[in-house]
Formats: structure tokens, sequence, C-alpha cells
């Protein structure tokens, strides 16, 4: 590939050319600590809230070339003169010989040579510590000693991260570091956390000097630059604690002479904690080299553990790469830092967890980490209201939630239509994981609180579900439809209070489905729900159909979007996925719609959301006309949307399109055009720029989507077709005619399942025989085993 490879033996993708389009970006830790690593070894690091407990200044709109949250410099000392370079590459951009950034789970390792120094640099936060090591190791690669110097450095932020941005005052004011331990630790707080929240930042060798002021740092009233930073030019730094300003800190090590082929080591620490003593204990056992290479093979055995969950061989190696390594690990990102920081979405003010986004996230990770899955499911349902409607965002820290922009126009409703649906959905897909039903009886309280800020109300989580499905059932429009709310899934629809979703309506049919059939495996009654489902599919199929596709909204009017009467946004890609997935659609409505899908919305990039774009800025439809033509919702590719137009297609059987979908938005496939793409090919992004737009291609705000989820359900348990239900697991491939065979590895519910899938006849969808260990197994289900043995599963389709 153009800029670096996938090593998936090693569960990396290796950067090779540090001119990457835009930063590519890898995460290290949890929302617990941690945030991101760039390839180019800035980092922006925060704990257990970017917006509110920031350590790193990391400014993303700055140029790529810039200094960003940290770096490192090494210096060669040749007499009295001194030759300075970052092995990062950036700050100081000079020409290297070999440049690696090796993209890991969890880790970043950044390994350079520049004259004639080999700098190996591995980056990541020990599993449930609160500090990002940097395990350093210098080798002079020359035929002559050398005598050399590192010096790691940091760029502190306040802790409120919108008022390092918006008071030029106050905080400087108050931000001050101080040395300990004999200049070996540099710490830095805000005044007002002094005794209570310091960051510190230190190293396993002796510090000669440092400095912790930023001006001083780089000299000359900072017309000394990150580049060339001034004090670097002098045998000490000024060894001064900083009372206010722009607070870094910079650590000189001399490290001494270095024989050719010599290596030595440096171990930093950059960490919270309440005070220095409490930080002491982490401080000295990371200073440790063993302690440090414990913590780099926990964290690997963690991640082969993870992978080894679900592991696929298909005859495509880009699929391969996205479902045995990258895509896994994405849907663990998302389900971690739900869409709170990334390179595009900054952490600035409130965020937190979206309701929706995270219920969506969940559903990735649940055979790998269902206890996880389970806890946030009950998180989320705190902030679920006693009507069964939720609020958008909940802050996990607080536990207070938000209606996010739903409050941005008065005159439109204030919750999202669909975000209490999409929890039925999640609790569902881990009770087939896992067979838990005691989550169903678990008690959570409901939003509303009392003067003292108690619950008014609990219920068990199977009544917040019921209650969830009432809400929808019970507000509905002229057409019997689903209201609005302020928006559905898409975010940017924000039509007149009083408008009706269709999206809802399917979502809706799908949570009642699952109500279904979990009601029916409890032995309990399904007919109200039954006799909802058929009275939403019926008027559904009685308003909803416009000739072609289904249409996506109704105006409080009656005014119809998503039909071939408008002249923008005729047709919505999910509209038309979403009603062959709740089975409203009939066969043919839904082979014709996913045609006019096809045919309308396809682009060799992946599938837009809608078309044509609005082109101006229309109050009456909100958010999508504020983009151009091609742009995110507007007409643009948004990914998230794709996985559904694939899940759809294996529901109609068609196994080539469905993998045409698939191939098609894989980052791992973009190759060829990974510079009109620009993000990393390991990860899908958000949303790429639609054929409307004069950048059709260009991908952006990579890594935090519900694509991941979605993309890799559609991949695991639609194309390749290994579904957990209630029975037992479901093998039902729906495939590329071209495929002779694939296989997978699963381990569900304690048992690993080695499944080889033949396809002698070439064709997309169907199993003629299915044998477990050998015996013949009447239907498509492997019923439940006993745990901690391995079967093996051989299917024929035909
Ligand atoms: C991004 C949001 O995080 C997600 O919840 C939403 O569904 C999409 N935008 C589409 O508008």
């Amino acid at each position: 590939m153009k800029y670096g490879y996938f090593d998936d033996a090693h569960h990396e993708y290796v950067i090779t050319d540090p001119h990457t389009p835009v930063k590519w970006i890898n995460y290290i830790g949890t929302l617990a600590f941690g945030g991101f690593v760039d390839h180019t070894g800035g980092a922006l690091l925060c704990k257990q809230d970017p917006s509110l407990n920031r350590i790193t200044r990391y400014l993303a709109l700055l140029p790529a070339s810039e200094f960003k949250g940290e770096t490192l410099y090494v210096r060669i000392r040749r007499g009295n003169s001194y030759q300075i370079f970052s092995p990062y590459y950036v700050p100081t951009l000079d020409q290297y010989d070999r440049y690696e950034c090796h993209v890991g789970l969890g880790y970043t390792r950044i390994l350079s040579e520049f004259y004639g120094i080999r700098t190996d640099v591995t980056i990541f936060v020990p599993t449930g510590a609160e500090v990002e090591v940097r395990d350093i190791r210098i080798t002079n690669l020359g035929s002559e000693a050398l005598e050399i110097d590192v010096i790691p450095v940091v760029e502190y932020t306040h802790f409120d991260a919108l008022k390092q941005l918006t008071n030029a005052d106050w905080v400087p004011q108050t931000v001050q570091s101080e040395a300990a331990d004999g200049g070996n630790i540099l710490v830095n707080y805000a005044f007002m956390h002094k005794q209570t929240r310091i960051n510190y930042f230190t190293s396993n060798r002796p510090v000669s000097s440092f400095e912790s002021d930023r001006p001083r740092f780089l000299g000359n009233h900072e017309y000394g630059t990150w580049a060339k930073p001034l004090s670097l030019f002098q045998p000490e730094l000024s060894n001064y604690e900083a009372r206010r300003g722009d607070n870094a800190g910079a650590l000189l090590h001399h490290l001494g002479l270095f024989n050719p082929g010599e290596t030595k080591r440096l171990i930093t620490q950059l960490g919270q904690a309440a005070n220095l003593d409490a930080a002491l204990p982490s401080i000295t056992y990371y200073r440790a080299e063993n302690h440090v290479d414990e913590a780099q093979a926990e964290l690997r055995h963690f991640w082969d553990t993870y992978l080894a969950t679900i592991q696929v061989e298909t005859p495509d190696a880009s699929m391969n790469s996205m479902l045995n390594v990258h895509n896994p690990r994405q849907c663990h990102t998302t389900k971690n830092w739900s869409r709170y920081l990334s390179l595009y979405q900054t952490g600035y003010g409130e965020r937190g967890l979206g309701y929706r986004d995270s219920s969506q996230d969940v559903m990735g990770v649940l055979a790998h980490i269902p206890d996880e899955g389970k806890e946030l499911l009950k998180k989320l349902m705190h902030v679920q209201m006693r009507n069964g409607s939720a609020m958008h965002q909940l802050n996990p820290l607080t536990m207070v939630g938000a209606i996010g922009e739903a409050m941005e126009y008065e005159d439109r409703l204030h919750y999202y239509g669909d975000d209490h649906l999409w929890i039925v959905l999640a609790v569902a897909a881990y009770l087939k994981e896992t067979g838990d039903f005691t989550l169903l009886d678990e008690v959570v309280p409901y939003y509303e609180k009392d003067k003292q800020n108690q619950p008014l109300e609990s219920g068990t989580v199977f009544g917040h579900l019921k209650r969830a499905i009432q809400f929808t059932h019970d507000n509905t429009g002229a057409h019997g439809l689903p209201l609005l709310g302020y928006a559905d899934w898409n975010d940017t629809v924000n039509l007149r209070k009083g408008a009706e979703s269709l999206f809802n309506a399917h979502l809706y049919g799908v949570a009642l489905l699952e109500m279904m059939e979990l009601c029916a495996h409890l032995q309990q009654p399904t007919g109200k729900y039954q006799a909802y489902y058929d009275e939403m599919k019926a008027r559904v199929n009685d308003c909803g159909w416009d000739g072609s596709w289904y249409i996506r909204y109704f105006d409080v009017d009656g005014t119809p979007l998503g039909s071939h009467q408008n002249s923008h946004g005729q047709i919505y890609v999910n509209g038309q996925s979403w009603a062959v997935m709740s089975g409203f659609a009939t066969p043919e409505r839904g082979r014709a719609a996913m045609d006019s899908v096809y045919e309308k919305l396809n682009t060799p990039n992946g599938i837009k959301l809608s078309a044509p774009g609005f082109n101006g800025f229309d109050p009456i439809v909100g958010g999508i006309s504020t983009y151009p033509p091609g742009a995110k919702e507007n007409g643009g590719i948004f990914l998230h949307a794709n996985p559904w137009a694939m899940i759809a297609e294996t529901m109609l059987g068609n196994g080539d399109r469905a993998f045409q979908y698939y191939n098609q938005i894989n980052p791992a496939a973009k190759n060829d055009v990974i510079d009109v793409f620009e993000c990393e090919p390991y990860v899908y992004p958000q949303n790429i720029l639609g054929d409307e737009h004069p950048q059709f291609g260009l991908g952006r705000n990579s890594w935090l989507s519900g694509t991941a989820s979605w993309a890799y359900q559609a991949g695991i348990k639609f194309i390749l077709g290994i579904r957990p239900t209630y029975e037992g697991l479901l093998i039902d491939p729906c495939i590329p005619t071209r495929w002779d065979s694939f296989k997978v590895s699963r381990l569900y519910r304690g048992v690993t399942y080695i499944i080889a899938i033949h396809n002698p006849n070439h064709v997309s969808q169907g199993v003629t025989s299915l044998r477990v260990d050998g015996q013949p197994i009447q239907g498509q289900i492997v019923p439940f085993l006993p745990p901690d043995q391995v079967h093996f599963v051989e299917v024929t389709m035909g």
C-alpha cells in the first residue's frame, strides 16, 4: 500500500511514510485514562472526561507539521555543538532513512532511523493504569561512538479544555508546575486542584535539567520554534518552575556515550493522580524495565484473547484484515469512547455517551466482552424517562442526561424519536449471545428525580424495554406512523412538530420482532406485540410506498420527504434497507426498493444516504441543508447506513450485492484511492463525500462511528451468517457466488466452533447439509454443546 501495509500476523498496520494525507491516529488506554496518539507521536490524553479533565494540549486544527501534545528530541553532542532532531519526524521534519509507525492494538510503536541513530518507541497505557508510558530504545547504528541526550517533551492544557481556548487570562494565571524528587519528576496542576489532582512527568533515568515553561523552552519570546527550540542548544535547561502561563514539561537526560551498536533504554511516564504521594507507587513500578515488559505482554494477551473470539478465513484478504483485527478493535474503541474524543470529535464542552450510539456500539463487542456490554446497557437505561423515551446523551461520571441538539429549535419536539428503541435490539443481542436472562430482572431507575435527587421510579430491564415500545406505539402522527421527534437516526432532518418518520416505524418493527421472539422464548404472550407489528406494517404499506421505493418522512402538513415528488431528498437508503429489516416490505417491494437504492444511491465509494442533495439552507428540513450537496447526511456516503443495506441484501438473498456493498466501503481495500480517501485504511470513517461533491471519495471523521459495530455485524452475522439465537448458533451465510469456501472460528457460550463452509455449487444462500463433529444436524442451528470444548462444524451450501 502507498503509505504502509497490513501486518495481520502482528495485528498491526505499519505506516512507512509519515506524509499521510491527514494524521492517522491510534487509541491508547480507555476513557478511564488514555486518548489517542497520532502517527508522528503527538498525543491527546485525558482522564475520564476529555472536556473537563484533559492533560495534553493537542490542537487538531494546527498543520500536520506542528508539535501536538507530546514529542521527543534526540540530541547528538559533538564537542560544543549540538545536532537535534525528533525521531517522530514531527516537529523537526529531518530527512529520515527509515520510518515505521506500527499501529498496534492499544499501543503505537514508532521506529525510525535518522543520522545513524535508531529510535524505537512504544507508546501505551498499561491495562488499568493511569499513566502513559513511552518505552524508548536508542541504538547507535554507526561505526563511531556518539554522545547522546534524550529530551521527552509534553505540553499541558488546562483541565477544562474549552476554557483553555476561551479564557487567555484566568487559565494562564492558574496553571503551575514544580519539580520534585530532585528534578526527576515534574508536577503540573491547576491551582484549584493543587491538593486533589496533579499531572506528573518523569522517567526511569536521572534528569539532568528540566524546563516547565514553554516560552523558555522555545526561547527568544517564542520566536524559537518547536522545530528548533533554542533551549536545546544550551548544555542544560533552566530548571525553571513555571508559576503561570503556558506550562510544558521537558526532561533532559544525558544518556552518555553510545558505542557502535550499543542500545540504551529510557522509560517516560505521563500520568495523573490525586497528589504526588499517591502517584509514587505507580511511578516506582513503571520505572522498572521488567514491569514495563510485563505490562506490554499483558496488553498483547488481552488483545490476543479478544480477537480469538471470532476469526475468519475468507477468499478476500481485505475482509480478513478487517474482520480479524481492525473491525473488532474499532468496535472496542467506539464502545469505550462513544463519540467523546477523536481527531474530528474534539471533546470540548458537554457530550458524554450517545444513547443511540452506545446502544449500537455495544452490539459490536457482545461476543468479546459481554459483561462490559451489559454494564453499559444498564447505565444507559438510567436516562430512560418514565414515559419510555430516552435522553439523547449521558455523562457516565455524573449520570446526568442531556437532550443534545434537540433544544435547538424551540418549536420542534425535544426528544429524538428513535433513541429509546435501539436498546431493545442491544438487550436482545446480549441475551442471544450469553443466555444470561437475569439481566431482564435487574432493576434500573428511570431518569426523573425528586427534590433530593432520588429516582421517582425504578423498573426491571424488561420493564424498560416494554416502555420503550409503548412510547413509540403511543406517539404517532396523522398517518399513524411514529412521530419523528427532533430527529430520528438522521440527526439532520428536523421537521416540524407532528412530522412522522418511516425510519422510526421500521426500527419499531425490528424492536417488535425482537420482543416477540424474546417473549416466545420465555413462554410469555406475544399477542399484543404481534398486533402492534401488524398494525404498523399495514400503515407503512398503506401510505409509505412511493411506486419504486418507500417514503422516508411525512411533514406535519402531510408533505412526503423521500418521494419522487420531492426535488431534493427524493430517496433515502434507510427508508429501504430498514423496510426489509423490519419485514414490513413485501418481498416484491423489498426487492424493488433495494434495486432503487442500487440504481439511485450506489457509487463505487459506497451508498449515499440520500439523493439529490439539498442545495441551499432550508429551515423546514433543518440541519441537512446546512451541508453542500454530497457532504455528510446531505447526499454524502454516510457509512453507518451502508451495512444496513448489506444486511437487507442478505435478507433478500443477494450475496453478490451484499459483498459488493461490503467491499466498496472497506477501508482496507482502499489502497488505490488512498490519496483521495485520505483517512486511515484500518478503520471506518463516518463519512465519505458523495458524487455530487467535487471531492467525491474523500473520507472524514474516522474511528468513532456506528459503522464499526454494524459493518462487523453485517460481515460476521449476515454475510458469513454466523448468528447467535436463543436456540443455538445459526449458520446462514449469504456470500458472493464466486466463493468456493470459507472458515470461521467462533467462541460461543464457552464452546469453540471451527466452522468450515463449502460452496460447491456457487450459490449465494442456502444450506443443504450441516454436520457437527461428523454427525448430521437437521436445520441450520448448531445446538448448545457443553462448554470448554472444540467442535467441528462442516456446512455445505447449495
Ligand atoms: C452521528 C451521530 O453520532 C449518530 O447518532 C447519528 O445517527 C448520525 N450522526 C446520523 O445523523
